[in-house]
């Protein structure tokens, strides 16, 4: 498995460029399955679970072709089969997404029930409950979920989530869209990304009128058309690399970002004594404060809150601020991992349950660590960035699932540091 080598302590200077949302990209790919005509997407990020996608796509029937990098044009003319095998599903749970639109546009589908992974049990019982609430039979056969719409067509209905679930709204607008009437959808999730995939569908012809806000209503049109649509910038990768400007002591400007996306960051950073001013529309200049950090309770929520996908990275800009900070975490029963292995360079953080401890400043020192999920790994880059001395990072094709050329960015920015293929795991 590849490692990546950090020495520490150099502040980082520069530009960078945002890519595209890897959480937009997935459910916006998967919402090509709801025609027959072609849709194209730009600003579609090069990293792994985009690739996971695409092929779960192709092995459906559909036709993706990719006349650049970051432009996808899938044609799903030629569906074959509404199965998504567990081989996919294993290795990204985002394949989840393909249920809404094979059973919206088809009446059936058959995705592997996804296993849990290292943040959580990550249930999909209330997409489940949703889809039946739509008309769907949904039964569980040999650890795969098999739902049909035994009308061939879902009916309408008012959906009410018991807690906020983004990829469970996105499978129901999915499914919603081309069912036989109009479906409400109450408590949904708000993110940019639910709404990125709202303007992609309304594109596409379908009605969707509340996207972004708690209630979403959805008339079914009898067929969808192609579309065009160039993919939101990453909130997740803008908020990564304004932590690191702050840890490393650097001045960055962040280019092609949506700042609106990440109201509550940028205002708790700001608060954290992170200097974060606004050139344009899309670029954002950032550096730390010279009066230094200041250590903040925080609290994840659903957006427009404070987002769980931060949590790790705040945990990391913790150990570098001024005082103690608690952070709970709200969305996920067992996302600390990151903290051990901050811990192991020196960060004094004292989790209980669902909170963490961190006091600080403490001076972190080079160490071999472990990923354990894509956002604990950006939280490591961050955290050896900012250490003295050499870091190794094991099992990065965690941070590879979301983060594009993650290593070149860095390198662009001054940072040493360097990615270590095992070509020995290539060979084994
Ligand atoms: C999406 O995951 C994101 N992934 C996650 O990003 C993100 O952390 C999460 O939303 C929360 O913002 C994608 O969009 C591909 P949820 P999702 O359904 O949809 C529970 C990353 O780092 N729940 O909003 O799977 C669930 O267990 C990833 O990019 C149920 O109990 O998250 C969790 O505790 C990690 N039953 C909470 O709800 C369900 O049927 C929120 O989960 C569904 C969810």
């Amino acid at each position: 498995m590849d490692k990546f080598l950090i020495r520490g302590g150099r502040p980082l200077k520069g530009r960078v460029e945002i890519s595209g949302a890897k959480n937009s990209a997935l459910p916006c790919l998967a919402a090509t399955l709801l025609t027959a005509e072609t849709v194209t997407l730009h600003n579609v990020p090069y990293v792994k679970d985009l690739i996971t996608q695409r092929r779960l796509l192709e092995d459906l029937g559909a036709t993706v072709l990719v006349p650049e990098l970051r432009t996808h044009k899938v044609t799903a003319n030629n569906i074959q089969t509404f199965e998504a095998s567990y081989e996919l599903v294993k290795t990204m749970r985002a394949s989840v997404l393909a249920l809404g639109p094979l059973l919206s546009r088809f009446g059936q589908a058959k995705v592997s029930l996804p296993g849990g992974c290292a943040i959580g049990t990550r249930p999909i019982d209330l997409h489940l409950k949703a889809f039946e609430q739509l008309g769907a039979e949904v039964s569980l056969e040999s650890g795969d979920v098999v739902a049909r719409a035994p009308k061939g067509r879902l009916q309408g209905s008012e959906i009410h989530f018991e807690k906020v679930t983004v990829t469970g709204t996105e499978n129901v607008m999915m499914a919603a869209v081309l069912a036989d009437g109009t479906t409400t959808i109450r408590n949904a999730a708000r993110e940019p990304e639910v709404e990125d995939l709202a303007d992609l569908l309304v594109k596409m012809g379908a009605k969707i009128d509340g996207a972004g806000t708690e209630t979403m209503t959805i008339e079914g049109v009898e067929a969808l058309c192609g579309a065009e649509h160039s993919i939101i910038p990453d909130r997740i990768e803008t908020g990564t690399f304004i932590v690191a400007a702050a840890m490393t002591d650097g001045q960055l400007e962040i280019a092609k970002c949506e700042p609106r996306h990440l109201q509550a960051v940028i205002e708790q950073l700001g608060r954290n004594g992170v200097n974060i001013e606004q050139v344009d529309a899309t670029t954002l200049r950032v550096s730390r404060d010279s009066k230094g950090l200041r250590s903040m309770d925080v609290t994840t929520e659903p957006h427009p809150l404070f987002p769980t996908d931060m949590q790790a990275q705040y945990m990391a800009l913790m150990t570098q601020a001024e005082g103690t900070a608690l952070i709970t975490e709200t969305i996920f029963e067992n996302r600390f991992m990151h903290a051990s292995e901050m811990i192991r360079m020196g960060a004094d953080i004292h989790v209980s349950g669902n909170q963490a401890k961190v006091n600080g400043p403490t001076r972190l020192a080079g160490a071999r660590v472990i990923a354990s999920d894509l956002r604990a790994s950006a939280s490591l880059v961050l955290a050896g960035l900012a250490a003295e001395g050499e870091t190794w990072i094991d099992r990065v094709y965690h941070i590879d699932r979301g983060y594009e050329t993650i290593v070149r960015k860095f390198r662009a920015l001054g940072a040493d540091i360097e990615r270590i293929a095992d070509y020995m795991a290539e060979t084994a």
